[in-house]
């Protein structure tokens, strides 16, 4: 298939642009760089910069490329940024998310994949999640991603789009050959945060909330690695019916606190990793923790990475290989 992959050159994009490749899709990549990183756009996909707001260059990229399916990364997705500058995530996440869908309805491409959240679940009455859950975004974010989502139901009745949103938890790891990995700046998700603790890039990790109704007080929430996320997007774009709106949620079914995260960490790099308790994080759920039987069924999906130590070694091995992650001059927020 030709793949038409706004957001690219991201985090979890990259990985899918990769393993995309590497199944033989043919893959263009519509990124803006303004969060992404040019290196981490795979060799054999073909990157044109551009802004989806942009409606000139986007309608042309899909003219001249004629893509059979387009995969939505293109995103900003910090919870707390969400809430100081909503519009901001409204205008990116949704009104940019509009002006895809009205441009690959021009280009007759009928097949679209979409970086969905389990943030569109807000504080769930029911852990794990079962898809059914009824939606109840606490966020910005999480309300721009829900948004996108009832516009694909929509779309799928209105005009006959084929959509498969995924539901991601905690998008962990890095690819298991290094050359990719997680690069935020700022960094605000655990797992590189602990390891740059490890690099000594950071002086301590600061474990958010110390007082949660959990096992060990800390909060707990479901590792999906970002190779498990790529072979899920890969099988939901094959799988595709026109005229159908899907969800599933993406992850191990399997929860681990925040102390057993720093815990395994130590055991995988066998150094030392400065803690300090702290207040709770606003906003944080005490327990995310997927249903994940959905996409198994429907799609043959399964995590692969289900070993918790094993997805941080693959953090590891970028992270240890990369100390000041991708360099090559993409311009940082
Ligand atoms: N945490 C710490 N210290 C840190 C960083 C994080 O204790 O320095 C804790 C958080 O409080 C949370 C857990 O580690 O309990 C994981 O935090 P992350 O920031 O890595 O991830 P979140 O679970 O907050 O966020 C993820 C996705 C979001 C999505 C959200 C849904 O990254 O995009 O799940 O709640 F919106």
């Amino acid at each position: 298939m030709r793949v038409f992959v706004t957001g690219g050159a991201g985090y979890v994009g990259s990985h899918c642009v990769k393993d995309l490749c590497k199944h033989g899709h043919r893959v263009v990549v519509y990124d803006d760089l303004s969060r992404g990183h040019r290196s981490a756009v795979h060799p054999d996909a073909q990157l044109i910069e551009g802004n989806l707001g942009d409606q000139a260059a986007l309608a042309a990229a899909l003219s001249s490329n004629e893509p059979d399916a387009a995969m939505h990364f293109a995103a900003f997705a910090y919870v707390g940024e969400s809430v100081q500058e909503p519009l901001a995530y409204y205008r990116n996440n949704v009104a940019n998310s509009i002006a895809l869908l009205e441009a690959l309805r021009q280009a007759g491409v009928g097949r679209f994949v979409f970086s969905s959240s389990c943030a569109i679940y807000g504080i769930p009455d029911q852990v794990p999640i079962p898809e059914t859950a009824p939606p109840g975004p606490i966020n910005p974010y999480g309300r721009s991603k829900l948004t996108v989502e009832w516009m694909l139901e929509d779309s799928a009745a209105a005009w006959g789009l084929g959509s498969c949103s995924l539901r991601y938890f905690n998008a962990s790891g890095a690819a298991r050959d290094a050359t990719i990995g997680e690069d935020h700046d700022p960094e605000t998700h655990l797992i590189p945060i602990v390891l740059q603790a490890v690099l000594g890039r950071r002086s301590k990790v600061t474990i958010f909330g110390t007082d949660y109704d959990t096992p060990d007080g800390s909060c707990i929430r479901d590792y999906i690695h970002v190779e498990d996320l790529a072979a899920a997007h890969r099988l939901a774009v094959e799988a595709i019916e026109p005229g159908r709106a899907t969800a599933f949620n993406v992850g191990t079914g399997t929860g681990y606190s925040v102390r057993e995260i720093v815990e395994a960490a130590r055991r995988v790099t066998g150094r030392s990793i400065p803690v300090e308790e702290g207040a709770r994080r606003p906003g944080d759920p005490p327990v995310l923790i997927a249903q994940a039987g959905l996409i198994q069924s429907r799609l043959g999906w399964r995590a692969q990475w289900m070993n918790i130590d094993d997805v941080i070694s693959s953090a590891w091995r970028w992270h240890e290989s990369h100390p000041n992650g991708y360099v090559d001059g993409s311009r940082r927020i």
